[in-house]
């Protein structure tokens, strides 16, 4: 099972230009043993195993689970001697005997969090009660901005001028839960879907890794629908106009 130790890790290596005095060291706790639910390319799913791999998150993947035979992510995990299980929702009456299925696996592996990375179906209560406040997932938008599925295509037609992606936990409801991390990306005047989604892909491949590695230092506290961060650098301020207008005058 993959897994990394912790110590080797870069310091900035989730900020360009850490402010002086930042310190970014990660802490000495248990590694944290997800359970990845993937349906697709599994992109993400690589971005976490290449953070474990890098040394950037304490992290051992115990068991990726597909709701789809043909899942690319699938063969990345077992390439990479991850535990790789299918289970597809079609075999379940309801969704939640479907449920039941997973909470059997994941809890078969001893999974602590599990990581929804690019996972196609709504969770029922049967797993929200059987992981409470346990369970992230990812949006290609800015929450509480443009949930459910075609997120970017709908940022597109609305002209916003910034999109963007949301680590959250998840909760009842269509990508409604407390919000962990976020990044931000300009929507370009030539943007379809495939650019926008490119664009925004990018970011998420840095956040997902960020945000679990928040959970796994026990730095994540929420409360209500607000999600608190202990001892770690919040964004710098710096404002993002979208045309970028010229420089003041003097
Ligand atoms: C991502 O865009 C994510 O935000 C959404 O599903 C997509 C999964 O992509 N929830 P991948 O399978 O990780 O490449």
């Amino acid at each position: 099972m993959l897994s990394a130790r912790y110590g080797a890790a870069d310091p900035e290596s989730f900020c360009d230009e850490p402010r002086p005095g930042t310190n970014y060291a990660m802490t000495q706790r248990p590694l944290v043993r997800l359970g990845v639910l993937i349906s697709g390319t599994g992109t993400n799913l690589q971005a976490i195993i290449d953070a474990v791999e890098r040394r950037e998150l304490g992290a051992e993947l115990r068991i990726v689970i597909s709701n789809r035979a043909d899942a690319p992510g699938l063969e990345w995990a077992a390439r990479h001697g991850i535990p790789t299980r299918v289970i597809e929702h079609r075999g379940f009456p309801a969704r939640e005997d479907f449920d039941l299925a997973l909470v059997d696996t994941l809890n078969e592996y001893g999974v602590d969090l599990v990581v929804c990375a690019g996972f196609m179906r709504l969770l029922s209560g049967v797993m929200l009660s059987a992981f409470p406040d346990r369970i992230m997932n990812i949006h290609p938008a800015l929450l509480p901005a443009f949930p459910g599925v075609h997120a970017q295509k709908a940022a597109i037609d609305h002209g916003v001028r910034f999109s963007g992606c949301t680590v959250f936990f998840v909760r009842e409801g269509v990508d409604d839960g407390p919000i962990v991390v976020q990044a931000v990306v300009p929507v370009m005047p030539d943007d379809d879907e495939q650019r926008l989604s490119a664009r925004i892909r990018a970011q998420e491949h840095r956040i997902y890794p960020l945000a679990i590695r928040l959970y796994q230092e026990g730095r994540l506290t929420i409360d209500g629908r607000k999600v608190h961060i202990r001892d770690f650098p919040a964004a710098d301020s710096a404002v993002l106009i979208n045309p970028k207008p010229p420089p003041p005058s003097r």
